[in-house]
């Protein structure tokens, strides 16, 4: 049973394969979190609770002659604010009657099987045999307010989900201003570091290590979406923590709105973590007899490292989470037209795109923004979702069918949330916008927010995309969102209810996606928000991939795609062989190079294939080829960091090795060169130590080499090595020279008569 209830010692025990967590339920009434660490079976671990009076820490009232324990001191499950625990709360809440905060105390647990559904939320799923659930309900004895704790135990995935749902079961209403779904409390100080992944446009998830000072460090996003700046996943690691060793503990929102979660190192050097939806623009409002359901957290532990970290995330995301039957298709290698059409096109220089595209090995052609309304540039059209005709004449069908005639399949871009005020839409519904009675509206992209809390708004627009993928062949949709949420008020609600507009969004945008992703398994789903504005497991949960940034240069996209690694799967970022020089950066890499990179993705290509050299169309087809035969390794490999998060290095280093160590496929990329230096050493990891593995194949790209001399180790090709040789004294290449050149080493064990 992952999970147990001794009713002698009063404990509920979380096991999964690697790990254990347990809570005790004390005398009070508090649920007292006793541990989440490494495997310990048939233990109750209050033991080394050991309690110390440290002055202005209050007592519950049954406890007020043993100062030692305090709400402020002891490790909780779950904690709110104005109950003598002045740490981070979980739970901060008013009551229309006046009543601040909530004193939690245990009223009831259940053990069920299979995993909780929360409705209208993306959640990780289980078969019934895979997951069980613990219910664990604690109450405000005065407002009536309860909170439900969910714990999901995925046993053999060895990880833990938590959730929490919130009732009003007294007489007057209650806002929640904040209503976290995860306090977790790690009672016994250690040095710890913060893991997080900050950014901007064109520049995501960028990993940030910090020691933990004392007082709270804070993560999160108030702009209605989970955001370029901060995404929501936090890694707590053990200060001696590194890639292959030490404890980590990760913590994932399932949410792609407004996300927050604290860390705080408190007086007595423990540390709490509460994380959830974002709180200091929220509020929900609970009449008697409402509820409110808080989104899912993944939890995951491992004292093995960041790069067990991520195999687990890897894992679960793939098998738990992400439901597009996609995810284990083969996907087609797709050409996008923005950079290198923007919104200027017709028909004609489609279909001429389209038709280079074929003769290359492209296998979907995706018309990006413009095709819709008056769409000439992004002021105008958003919302009017029909063909231009001027562009399109008689509409996208007779384009979709032409494509699908060159053996292609048709993807198209979408941006269902936004309007723009010249557009036929915004004139006949202006108060289906986000904006401020009297106050106007903050722009970003010179666009309005549609206000997807509003039922009618949802219905609108699931009326008219439904019919577009329907009418018009579509087989792959690229839903876009391009700017974030700043007037949050709803002509929908009323005004006690202003504060929970960013969140009845989410619940829209999800809705919609639900019943399109729903009514149309066939057609593959990407998202996007300005690139990786809304890269998270909320998403993940929808869509099987999401477009990982704006920013297309293969340098840039190395930090951006391993920062986004560290917990998303490789399968689920979008990543695109663009133009030279590159837009964003005007830096010129090799076409080898680029493909590298955004092979290491779902890999595709955003640039005018007729404007390339004959070189360049013959390495696509070679590219094409390539892609189709690391297909398997890259998407069900394991991923291994070869070189560290930091960036310290001059070359960026990253393997997949499949199932049972059969395989392994290096990639490296050289981003400063020099003169005089040395050769570029690596190790491998995943690889059965005992078995030979051959050099199959050593692919060079850019590597320019004086006079013809033999290539950067390329006499090196067909030698057999061992795991433990490639492991622990590892290879290296020769000195590369030119700029940002790129290898792909392709190891393979060899087989019975080799050996
Ligand atoms: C932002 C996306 O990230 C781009 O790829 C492109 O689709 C543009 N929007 C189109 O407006």
């Amino acid at each position: 049973m992952a999970i147990q209830y001794d009713a002698g010692n009063r404990t509920i025990t979380l096991q999964t394969r690697e790990t254990t967590y347990q809570m005790q339920i004390s005398g009070t009434g508090h649920v007292l979190h006793l541990y989440y660490g490494r495997r310990i079976d048939g233990a109750c671990l209050d033991y080394p609770l050991v309690l110390t009076d440290c002055g202005f820490s209050p007592n519950s009232y049954e406890n007020r002659l043993r100062r030692e324990v305090s709400p402020d001191i002891l490790p909780l499950e779950y904690s709110a604010a104005a109950s003598g625990d002045y740490r981070v709360s979980a739970l901060e809440c008013v009551s229309d009657a006046g009543v601040v905060g909530a004193d939690l105390r245990y009223v009831r647990h259940e053990i069920t099987g299979g995993k909780y559904r929360l409705p209208g939320l993306p959640a990780a799923f289980a078969d019934r045999e895979d997951a069980q659930t613990l219910s664990l309900a604690l109450a405000d004895a005065v407002t009536g307010l309860e909170v439900e704790l969910l714990y999901g135990v995925f046993e053999a995935a060895d990880m833990i989900t938590r959730a929490a749902i919130f009732r009003n079961r007294g007489d007057a209403a209650i806002r929640l201003d904040r209503a976290a779904s995860l306090c977790l409390d790690i009672p016994f100080g250690g040095e710890w570091d913060l893991l997080h992944f900050h950014g901007r446009h064109c520049m995501e998830r960028m990993p940030e290590r910090t020691r933990l000072m004392h007082g709270i460090q804070t993560v999160g996003s108030r702009r209605g979406a989970s955001s370029h700046h901060h995404n929501p996943f936090v890694v707590l690691m053990a200060s001696d923590a590194g890639e292959t060793s030490g404890t980590c503990i990760g913590v994932m929102p399932v949410y792609s709105g407004n996300h927050r979660t604290d860390v705080e190192l408190d007086q007595a050097n423990a540390v709490r973590v509460v994380s959830g939806i974002g709180g200091d623009l929220f509020g929900w409002r609970l009449e008697p007899g409402e509820r409110f359901v808080a989104p899912e957290v993944i939890l995951c532990h491992t004292d093995a490292g960041l790069e067990s970290l991520t195999h687990h995330y890897h894992n679960f995301l793939n098998r738990h989470l992400i439901r597009s039957p996609w995810k284990d298709r083969r996907r087609p290698l797709l050409i996008n037209s923005w950079e290198s059409m923007t919104c200027d096109f017709d028909a004609d220089r489609v279909l001429k795109f389209a038709a280079e595209a074929a003769k290359l090995g492209v296998g979907m052609v995706v018309l990006d923004d413009g095709w819709f309304g008056a769409r000439d540039d992004d002021n105008a059209g958003l919302g009017d979702w029909f063909a231009n005709e001027g562009k399109l004449p008689g509409g996208l069908k007779p384009l979709s069918d032409a494509i699908h005639a060159m053996g292609m399949k048709f993807g198209l871009w979408i941006e269902p949330e936004m309007v723009n005020e010249d557009s036929d839409l915004y004139r006949a519904h202006p108060d289906w916008a986000l904006t401020v009675p009297g106050r106007k509206p903050a722009m970003g992209r010179n666009q309005l927010v549609l206000d997807m809390g509003n039922r009618v708004v949802v219905e609108h627009l699931y009326g008219v995309f439904s019919a577009l993928i329907r009418d018009n062949g579509i087989d792959y949709i690229k839903w876009d969102m391009n700017r974030n949420i700043a007037d949050t008020w709803s002509a929908a609600l009323p005004p006690h209810r202003q504060t929970e507009v960013s969140h009845r969004y989410m619940l829209g945008v999800y809705e919609l996606m639900d019943r399109l992703t729903g009514e149309f398994p066939e057609v593959l789903f990407e998202n996007c928000a300005g690139g990786g504005g809304r890269f998270d497991a909320g998403m993940l949960y929808y869509t099987p991939q999401i477009w990982c940034s704006d920013d297309s240069d293969a340098i840039e996209r190395l930090t951006i795609q391993m920062g986004t690694a560290v917990g998303y799967p490789v399968g689920a970022m979008g990543a695109h062989v663009s133009a030279c020089p590159n837009q964003q950066t005007g830096r010129t890499a090799p076409f080898g190079t680029r493909a590298i990179v955004a092979m290491s993705g779902t890999f595709g290509y955003e640039l005018d294939p007729a404007r390339l050299s004959d070189a360049e169309k013959r390495q696509m087809r070679v590219l094409a080829e390539r892609y189709d035969r690391f297909y398997d390794l890259i998407r069900r490999g394991s991923y291994y960091r070869l070189t560290g998060i930091a960036q310290a290095e001059d070359h960026v280093a990253w393997a997949f090795v499949g199932e049972g160590g059969r395989q392994a496929l290096v990639n490296l990329v050289v981003t400063r060169t020099h003169a005089n230096t040395h050769g570029i050493h690596f190790r491998l990891r995943g690889l059965n130590p005992g078995a030979r593995y051959r050099l199959a194949e050593m692919v060079l790209e850019g590597c320019e080499q004086p006079d013809g001399a033999y290539l950067c180790g390329q006499e090196m090709t067909g030698r057999v090595f061992t795991g433990a040789s490639l492991m622990y004294a590892g290879f290296t290449l020769r000195p590369m020279r030119g700029d940002y050149p790129g290898v792909q080493l392709l190891f393979e064990q060899a087989d019975a008569e080799e050996r």
